[in-house]
């Protein structure tokens, strides 16, 4: 009998335990968990490389990560290089070979929403794929109308059971961190907002306007979608954060600056976690 109520205590014990150390950023015994930064290219990842203590570089086939720390938070910077595919490959490796607490995809995008402009920042309460599309059949000579093809979700096998993803939501508590620094960063604004990600760079007003309408990105990039998917599917807490370096609806060109510009807004957010994950 008390060996029985022993066991359901400790029963009970064990599984606060799990709901408690579920968040991403929850204390742990053991050595502690990364988090992994993600940016595609040098301007877009350098000034955090540049801001570990101790880096370490590795490399695995065409993609590189840097090991170090920022305060007493472990991080790994990733080059993921541009474009989903390159992206979806840096973060599976990412979290097999580190095994991330979280993953922070950041760097530059373009301008789709008419009220954003040049280095203002979206925090990802979303992330979409708006290149999957099916259309239906059409005669030869009938001509392309991309404005008619349907969009598809994604679909990902999570714990054995294929799921369907009309997009990836950010993670709550990283969001709210991410949040929490706002105030540090002077560029511009920062909201939150769905960030789409495809293999395109579009420049056509209206089909910006009719990604904008069908999907309601904020802006586009290349990269986070495929990201936050491979995340999903793996249950790693995961936060896009992209800043505008263009803007067609404003009619503002690339400025390189917005690289940087981000990559100073999430080292507050890594301190910030570091912070948080303090016992
Ligand atoms: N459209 C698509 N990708 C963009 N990027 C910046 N602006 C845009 C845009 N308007 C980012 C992508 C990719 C690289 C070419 O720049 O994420 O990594």
């Amino acid at each position: 009998m008390l060996k029985k109520t022993l066991y359901g205590v400790l029963a009970l014990l064990l599984l606060l335990t799990a709901a408690i150390g579920g968040g991403a950023l929850a204390a742990e015994s053991g050595p502690a968990r990364p988090v992994v930064v993600q940016g595609a290219m040098n301007l877009e990842m350098q000034a955090l490389v540049a801001a570990l203590k101790n880096p370490k570089e590795i490399t695995y086939g065409g993609w590189t990560f840097w090991q170090g720390t920022i305060g007493n938070l472990p991080v790994v910077v990733s080059r993921t290089e541009v474009g989903l595919t390159n992206a979806a490959a840096a973060t599976t490796l990412a979290i097999e070979k580190f095994q991330p607490r979280a993953v922070i995809n950041q760097g530059t995008a373009g301008g789709h929403d008419p009220a954003l402009q040049r280095f203002d920042i979206v925090l990802g309460q979303k992330s979409i794929h708006f290149g999957k599309f099916k259309s239906n059949h059409a005669d030869s000579g009938r001509g392309i109308h991309s404005e008619n093809w349907i969009p598809e979700n994604v679909k990902i096998r999570v714990n054995g059971q294929e799921k369907e993803y009309p997009g990836f939501a950010g993670d709550p508590e990283l969001l709210k961190i991410a949040q929490g620094v706002a105030g540090t960063y002077t560029h511009g604004k920062i909201v939150s907002g769905v960030i789409g990600s495809a293999d395109e760079w579009n420049r056509e007003l209206d089909r910006i306007q009719w990604v904008h309408q069908k999907f309601q990105t904020s802006v586009e990039e290349m990269e986070t979608a495929s990201a936050a998917q491979v995340a999903a599917a793996y249950g790693v807490p995961f936060l896009g954060i992209r800043i505008l370096s263009n803007s067609e609806p404003r009619n503002q060109d690339w400025d390189p600056k917005a690289g940087a510009y981000c990559q100073e807004y999430v080292l507050e957010v890594l301190k910030a976690l570091d912070r948080a994950a303090k016992p």
